[in-house]
């Protein structure tokens, strides 16, 4: 068979030393592919006005699978500020690459799983009966709607006469916002569809049965969003009593999921929820399993373009160091979760028996796993480097 094409999407700050350290990893536990490198992020947007060139687009649309580091981005005016200066009258806006890919190839489905390993010092840690200290183990897989919600973009600042004359055909616009002049409104949508809304409940419950978690919750707001939070906790129950009889449906409250959150974590198995409420949710829980040096995921859409990255940013003050401190673990997650994807399960399972037992171990640790605040000198005050996280995985494997 011919050896696989992986696109890769080193980005920007962080990102590059990220997914440099992965690649190490992935070859280490015997996955062969071939890689080509892909255009994307800040560096674009101020040399060519795009920071998702088309070039980008096409080399995606023909391998499929993606590892996308992170990518910077900034507000409208300081991007503006930035632009080569021939670029300056083209009338150009600044758009996150990311959000762009998600909705170029309709990266519908995102999956966070946040999973405990056993010795990281960044565990969550909670007083039990009797004053003991309990460390609950969390096993958790966000599922978050990737394309629609809150941040699907249909948003007005001082909408024109046709948007607004049909907000104020709603009786409870003209009631609340009617005597507010129309420039200082400002309104952001949340549309769900029902397509795409089962199509993330269905891979929610696909997933929990595939791998035997006991219960699938719709962390929304059904009582006060009553039209698209309503719909999707409809949705739910009708799917679970038609098709997974066997798997729970709990429904909770988004703002009481985050207060349950550090109460019963281990009770929740796959979390399903729209966007901006997936999005939460899953840094909430990625906070208790040690934050963002372990926070990966994964997006696909329904026809097999996937992209894999870890959730933080670029981290741009830590970009330039000479030798990079930050904790690789959330990219090479991320990379076994495209190893799950293109069935190499057992190379991905490899690579997380390794993480974990260079975790449980406690000889190398990433600045955050001691608690540091991230400077140059961690690295002679016995933090791990990122290179050398990746060494010590490589070590295992
Ligand atoms: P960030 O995730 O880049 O960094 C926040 C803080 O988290 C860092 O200062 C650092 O203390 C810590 N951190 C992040 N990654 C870490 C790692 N691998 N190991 C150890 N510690 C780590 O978020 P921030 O500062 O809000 O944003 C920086 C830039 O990244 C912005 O331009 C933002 O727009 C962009 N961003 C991009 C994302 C993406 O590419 N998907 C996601 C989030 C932010
Ligand atoms: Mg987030």
């Amino acid at each position: 068979m011919s050896k696989r094409t992986i696109v890769t999407l080193p980005g920007d700050g962080i990102g590059k030393a990220v997914l440099d350290e992965t690649l190490r990893v992935l070859d280490a536990a015997g996955f062969e592919a071939e890689y080509v490198e892909g255009d994307i992020g800040w560096e674009f947007w101020r040399s060519e006005g795009n920071p998702l060139p088309q070039r980008t687009i096409d080399l995606i649309a023909e391998h499929k699978i993606a590892l996308f580091g992170a990518i910077t981005s900034k507000p409208k005016d300081e991007a503006f500020e930035e632009l080569a200066p021939e670029l300056k009258d083209k009338g150009l806006i600044y758009s996150s690459p990311i959000v762009g890919l998600r909705q170029h190839f309709g990266l519908e489905i995102c999956a966070r799983p946040c999973k405990t390993y056993k010795g990281n010092p960044l565990n969550f840690i909670r007083r039990g009966k009797g004053n003991d200290i309990e460390e609950p183990m969390v096993d958790v897989v966000i599922f978050r709607q990737n394309t629609e919600g809150l941040y699907g973009g249909v948003e007005w600042s001082n909408p024109n006469k046709q948007v607004y004359d049909a907000f104020m055909s709603h009786p409870k616009f003209k009631a609340n916002f009617g005597d507010v002049p129309v420039e200082e409104v400002s309104i952001s949508t949340r549309i769900f569809s029902k397509e795409r809304t089962e199509n993330i409940l269905r891979a929610a419950f696909d997933y929990a049965k595939k791998y035997g978690y006991k219960s699938v919750t719709l962390a929304e707001k059904p009582n006060v969003i009553r039209e698209t939070s309503g719909m999707m906790y409809k949705m739910a129950l009708q799917m679970q009593a038609n098709d997974y009889p066997e798997i729970e449906l709990w429904n909770t409250n988004i703002d009481a999921q985050m207060m349950w959150l550090t109460k019963n974590p281990e009770d929740y198995g796959v979390i399903v929820a729209g966007n901006m409420f997936g999005d939460i949710v899953s840094d909430g829980f990625a906070g208790l399993i040690g934050g963002l040096g372990f926070a990966c995921s994964a997006q696909w859409s329904l026809d097999g373009v996937a992209v894999f990255e870890p959730t933080h940013g670029s981290a741009p003050k830590y970009a330039d160091y000479d030798t990079s401190i930050v904790n690789p673990i959330a990219m090479i997650e991320s990379a076994c979760m495209m190893l799950d994807f293109i069935d190499e399960k057992d190379k991905a399972d490899k690579i997380r028996k390794a993480v974990a037992e260079v975790i449980e171990e406690g000889k190398t640790k990433t600045y955050d796993m001691m608690k540091m605040r991230g400077k140059p000198d961690v690295i002679n005050k016995g933090a791990a480097s990122t290179k050398q996280m990746a060494d010590a995985i490589i070590a295992k494997l």
